[in-house]
């Protein structure tokens, strides 16, 4: 039988991940001070032996200011990487699945309470609030207040913020970065006509206002290690009527690209509660597609990818070149596991778990 498309490996300069399955970054708001602790052990450390090709750490915010809430995870300091290293080095100990982490600056949608208490945003002062910063002056949706528009000074800490978070993601050992430019933070902020109204070189035109993620992409790239991936996360439109459309992201993935960005994970919206999405199953692979043709990058398509012949058909006819996972995973964490008892692929597995395998899959695990 043909060995599945799922489970063929892809290399990404020096990154060679054993299959296409792609663990989508998924915020977990259990920090303490932007730190890791034992739930990032027990989250990460299952997901590490998930069989996934790639794990990606939830978005980490390059300071405190732009953490969406105040339990968001950071790397903006000592401690943070600290305890992050400590995390990755157990789960190094067990576990050889590579992981890259996705790096964030909230902007507008900072300074919220946790999802499961509401997620309405503090006021500066105000609880765990602070005061947020965005391009522009424009809350995101009614009751949140003010962000202060970023001065040019503001516009270069952030961009090193984002340089030094990438910096100690490479002296952590991470085997990649993921830029997050989606879901309505402050880069897809800069980038969308609807929450960028600056007069300056970043505001206008599309290619004024992709000035700033590019030259925070620029500044990311500048410090990572060449032969290590730098991916980015990007909304491919804003489901909204004068909001970011497919072309304009096309533009900016072309840029990405002369610029060495290695992959294109497409997502949607996020950016503009009045956003009309049409959910339903794989649906942004359409968007996923069009990118990679338009712009000849790898891309991860996500969004409600839950089923094994879904998954596979999307990599095999070339929709995509990778499936990225979120809610399916969390739900079921062995999933890259059933996906290749299904498909009739090979998985890793922890030697601890071997003898879990059913009879009538004999060769299931990809054993060390
Ligand atoms: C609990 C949870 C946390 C998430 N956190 C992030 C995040 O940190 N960064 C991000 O880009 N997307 C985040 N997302 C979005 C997912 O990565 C994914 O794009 C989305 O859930 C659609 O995929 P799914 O249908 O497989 O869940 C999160 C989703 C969930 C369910």
């Amino acid at each position: 039988m043909q060995s599945p498309a799922l489970f063929k490996p892809i290399q990404v300069r020096d990154l060679c991940l054993r299959n296409r399955i792609v663990i989508a970054p998924m915020c977990q708001y259990s920090a303490e001070d932007g730190c890791m602790n034992e739930w990032h052990l027990m989250h990460l450390g299952k997901l590490a032996m998930s069989g996934a090709g790639l794990l990606t750490i939830e978005a980490t915010a390059v300071s405190p200011e732009g953490r969406i809430t105040y339990a968001d995870l950071g790397l903006w300091n000592d401690l943070t990487y600290a305890a992050m290293s400590l995390t990755l080095d157990s789960i190094r100990r067990w576990s050889d699945t590579p992981i890259a982490i996705q790096l964030n600056h909230a902007g507008r949608k900072a300074s919220t309470d946790l999802p499961w208490k509401g997620g309405a945003q503090f006021s500066p002062g105000s609880g765990f609030g602070w005061q947020t910063v965005a391009p522009s002056p424009a809350p995101y949706t009614k009751g949140d207040h003010l962000s202060a528009s970023l001065d040019k000074a503001g516009i270069r800490e952030i961009r090193q913020a984002f340089a030094d978070a990438a910096q100690r993601a490479a002296k952590a050992g991470l085997d990649a970065v993921q830029l997050h430019v989606a879901h309505g933070y402050l880069l897809h902020q800069f980038l969308s006509p609807l929450s960028n109204f600056r007069t300056d070189e970043y505001g206008g035109s599309v290619n004024n206002r992709m000035k700033f993620p590019l030259e925070v992409f620029d500044a990311v790239r500048g410090v990572f290690p060449s032969e290590r991936p730098v991916s980015v996360r990007l909304s491919a439109t804003d489901w909204v009527k004068g909001g970011l459309q497919l072309e304009q992201s096309f533009a900016f993935a072309n840029e990405l690209k002369q610029r060495g960005c290695d992959v294109i994970h497409v997502t949607s919206g996020g950016l503009d509660p009045s956003q009309d999405i049409p959910i339903g199953p794989s649906y942004q692979v359409p968007f996923a597609r069009k990118i990679k043709e338009e712009v000849g990058l790898p891309v991860v398509a996500a969004g409600l990818i839950t089923g094994f012949d879904q998954a596979e058909g999307i990599v095999s006819t070339g929709d995509a070149d990778m499936v990225g996972l979120a809610r399916t995973i969390l739900f079921d964490p062995n999933w890259p596991w059933h996906a290749a008892a299904h498909l009739g692929g090979k998985v890793r597995a922890p030697n601890q778990y071997l003898r879990s395998r059913p009879s009538n899959y004999r060769d299931l695990f990809d054993v060390e």
